[in-house]
């Protein structure tokens, strides 16, 4: 060794660099990969036909009208994606303070579900029962007395998750953090014959500023009063959120679900650790624009950005990510445009 240089004896026996020293070595010393079979692509339906129309807090997504979301998601499935969620955007008259429209069989997500089943049989369809797309209030519950009701509303979402599996959803992912949902929806959807139905929990949803391009995607940012700390998880807490998922995974979840995603990377760690099933990080919309909109300035290299941090995702541990991207990253992988 030149012992002109500071490095010392030891740090030449172990340099790290020998196996980051060509393109060869890194693939193949490289612990973690992104594939499209990690992919679920979130969707914005609304009524009508013919309808593409964006979203401005969410540069290059769009909600799509039945017939042309059909198109989107045959695309998808060509592309590889496993799996979309679905998110309606429902007609302001449709709404109001129990969300009755949720228990209406065909109404727009389930209209949605069984154009997708039937157009596009060999991708999985997600649906969530949270209640805030049909009230008036935004809230994801039934309000009473300015209070989000607990059991009520979660014999109401398994009423909805029902609905939901009879118009063809593979799994129901219940978003809206009510206690006891998913031994309710597990045993509602059993008792209905829908044994085949998953559950993907939205075990550990925190109380966070991420949502806000979503909620003007489906109109309730205006509506929404107050706050929904009454009901999800507040982002100061670890442990509550472990303990929380683990009573839906005692409850019979099959898949266990962190959001929003980059922020809470420890979370998805300790709940793969713990568990061992299937753990889904939901990069929501905040995340995205947020990358979207450096990009547009020029402030970032945005493709560069969203795949770094979807490949994040898997080194915490996620099996996979529901991404407003999902499409771009599956036409990245393949080299297509
Ligand atoms: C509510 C719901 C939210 C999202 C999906 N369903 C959060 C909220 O509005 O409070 C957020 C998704 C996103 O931000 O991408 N049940």
């Amino acid at each position: 060794m030149d012992k002109t240089h500071l490095v010392d004896e030891i740090t030449g026996h172990r340099r790290m660099r020998r196996n980051r020293k060509a393109d060869w070595t890194r693939r193949l010393v490289q612990e973690n990969r992104l594939t499209v079979d990690d992919l679920i692509w979130p969707i914005f339906i609304v009524p009508g036909t013919g309808i593409v129309d964006p979203i401005a807090a969410m540069p290059g997504v769009n909600r799509m009208s039945v017939d042309k979301a059909v198109e989107a998601v045959k695309e998808a499935a060509d592309l590889g994606i496993p799996a979309i969620a679905t998110f309606p955007d429902i007609e302001m008259e449709l709404r109001d303070e129990t969300g009755s429209n949720s228990l209406v069989a065909n109404n727009l997500i389930n209209q949605a579900t069984a154009a997708f089943k039937k157009a596009v049989p060999n991708i999985g369809i997600i649906t969530d029962v949270a209640l805030d797309p049909f009230t008036s209030h935004g809230h994801d519950g039934i309000l009473r007395g300015g209070v989000i009701v607990n059991d009520e509303t979660v014999d109401q979402i398994v009423r909805a998750a029902v609905m939901q599996a009879d118009a063809g959803a593979d799994i129901i992912a219940p978003s809206e953090m009510m206690d006891g949902r998913i031994g309710a929806i597990r045993r509602g959807l059993d008792a209905a014959g829908h044994q085949d139905v998953g559950i993907m929990s939205y075990a550990t949803k925190f109380s966070s500023g991420f949502y806000g391009p979503y909620r003007e995607a489906i109109n309730t940012s205006g509506l929404l009063k107050g706050d929904k700390n009454s009901y999800y998880i507040s982002p100061a807490n670890g442990t509550e959120a472990v303990r929380d998922a683990a009573l839906d995974v005692e409850e019979g979840a099959d898949m266990l679900m962190v959001k929003p995603g980059i922020a809470y990377l420890d979370i998805c760690w300790r709940i793969k650790e713990a568990f061992g099933l299937p753990v889904f990080a939901y990069q929501v919309s905040g995340e995205y624009t947020q990358i979207k909109a450096a990009a547009m300035n020029g402030w970032i290299d945005g493709d560069r950005i969203m795949m770094e941090t979807l490949l994040c995702f898997k080194r915490a541990g996620c099996d996979g990510i529901l991404s407003y991207f999902a499409v771009d990253v599956a036409k990245k992988l393949a080299k297509i445009g």
